[in-house]
């Protein structure tokens, strides 16, 4: 059955794609208004002293497992103890939730890329923002349009699909970007903002940024719902992987910074505000380019360039639950890709509507989208997070030695696994419930 199951051309396409699920709207779309929100420089700070130090852990660990076990994630948990079963299952469901959030933005995002190309002329941007989002045919319309794009590709399996919208969509992504910064630091003022993200201003630190900063780099670097074990568990050769690790940590933590560095430095030079949440990308930068020369343009390139980061982790989310159907469920690729997109659809399409007419619907007081969010990055991938480290610490017995090399880092990976991570991710639960 083994021989059977996909694997990547080479090293190098792994982690292409790995990157690519990591690099997301996590880091374009969330990343910066969540730095906003917690008092920039200061934030960023504590995100990179957590990634260093403390996601490194169950990052490597998810994929190492994955490495190991070559299984889809609900078999090998149970390969270590049936009872782990069900926390197997967890994975592929939170996949299913997230992606019924996520592609909604997909949705947005392809709207104001079409928007990009006509000259609608917009005065007031968190208006139409609101009245888009509110629109019933055109968010449905759109959300299922991303999600049939993700779904393609994915059915096309992991080398002519996945590698292949890897190796087209990052190089485009990094391009684009570079050309973004290039301008955006080119207009007036814009050191200001650069001062914003890299002048600390220590006041600012508080509990709530610290969890902040936490939960953000979980999501950023797609820790907790299996996508990257399940990457993991398609690498043939033998080679470590701790270098992988590290080059999926430096790119995803480097295009944080460049979004950061493409975006604040605009908006500082537009007198505008960071802190304008979830619109930050959607309402103070649709206004921005309609200020410029050529900004309909400079709006495209920005929204293809989300479009491309939202799609290569998109393909990564789906994968967690395409896995588990066609490994442990025996359904062809595309039978599994096909119940996929009517499972996601059946989710996504009433939490498109909880912005307009679903929006009285509550669950546990929140609309649809609000509590896919909460359930997904507040409860359930700290949770699958936390699992995996118990599970890998101390039933499948994973230790440092194997993974690095130097003896001192190796001991506190160990006692990072086993009792530092699980403890904060217990924090960070108790505290996402609250
Ligand atoms: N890391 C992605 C982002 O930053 O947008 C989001 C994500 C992808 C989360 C895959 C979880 C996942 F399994």
């Amino acid at each position: 059955m083994e021989n059977n199951r996909p694997s990547w051309t080479s090293r190098f396409s792994f982690i292409l794609a790995a990157v690519g699920s990591a690099v997301g709207l996590g880091n374009i779309w969330r990343f910066p208004y969540i730095m906003g929100q917690y008092g920039g420089a200061v934030f960023l700070v504590t995100y990179l002293l957590l990634i260093v130090t403390i996601c490194f852990i169950p990052l490597i660990t998810e994929l190492a497992a994955g490495k190991f076990l070559k299984k889809e994630i609900i078999s090998a948990y149970e390969s270590i103890n049936p009872k782990f079963k069900l926390l197997g299952y967890m994975n592929p469901i939170t996949g299913i939730l997230i992606s019924s959030f996520y592609f909604i933005v997909g949705g947005w995002i392809i709207n104001y890329i079409v928007l990009s190309f006509s000259n609608t002329g917009i005065e007031n941007h968190a208006e139409y923002f609101g009245t888009f989002t509110q629109s019933p045919v055109a968010t449905s319309v759109y959300t299922l349009l991303f999600l049939f794009t993700c779904i393609f590709f994915a059915a096309r399996g992991v080398k002519k699909g996945i590698e292949f919208a890897n190796n087209t969509l990052m190089p485009m992504f990094a391009v684009i970007l570079i050309c973004l910064i290039c301008f955006s630091l080119s207009l007036p003022n814009s050191h200001l903002g650069l001062e914003y993200m890299f002048k600390p201003d220590f006041s600012k630190i508080s509990g709530h940024m610290f969890l902040a900063a936490l939960g953000q780099a979980l999501f950023t670097l797609s820790i907790g719902m299996g996508a990257l074990f399940t990457y993991g568990s398609y690498i043939k050769d033998d080679k470590s992987i701790l270098k992988s690790t590290y080059t999926i940590i430096l790119s995803d933590t480097m295009f944080a910074l460049l979004a950061g560095i493409m975006i604040f430095p605009a908006i500082f030079s537009f007198g505008l505000e960071p802190n304008s949440g979830a619109g930050l990308v959607f309402v103070t930068l649709p206004y921005i380019f309609t200020q410029i020369p050529h900004g309909n343009l400079i709006s495209a390139a920005f929204f293809i360039l989300l479009f491309a980061a939202a799609i290569t982790s998109g393909i990564s989310i789906i994968e967690v639950p395409i896995a588990s159907m066609v490994e442990r469920f025996k359904l062809s690729r595309t039978k599994a890709c096909v119940t996929l997109f009517c499972l996601i659809a059946a989710i996504a399409i009433p939490a498109t509507l909880s912005f307009g007419v679903l929006g009285d619907l509550k669950l546990f007081g929140k609309t649809i989208f609000d509590f896919l969010d909460f359930i997904t990055s507040n409860i359930l991938m700290p949770l699958n997070a936390l699992f995996l480290c118990l599970i890998a610490g101390w039933a499948l017995k994973l230790r440092g030695v194997t993974l690095i090399k130097n003896k001192f880092f190796a001991k506190l990976f160990d006692i990072g696994l086993k009792f530092v991570v699980p403890a904060l991710l217990i924090i960070l639960l108790y505290f996402g419930l609250k």
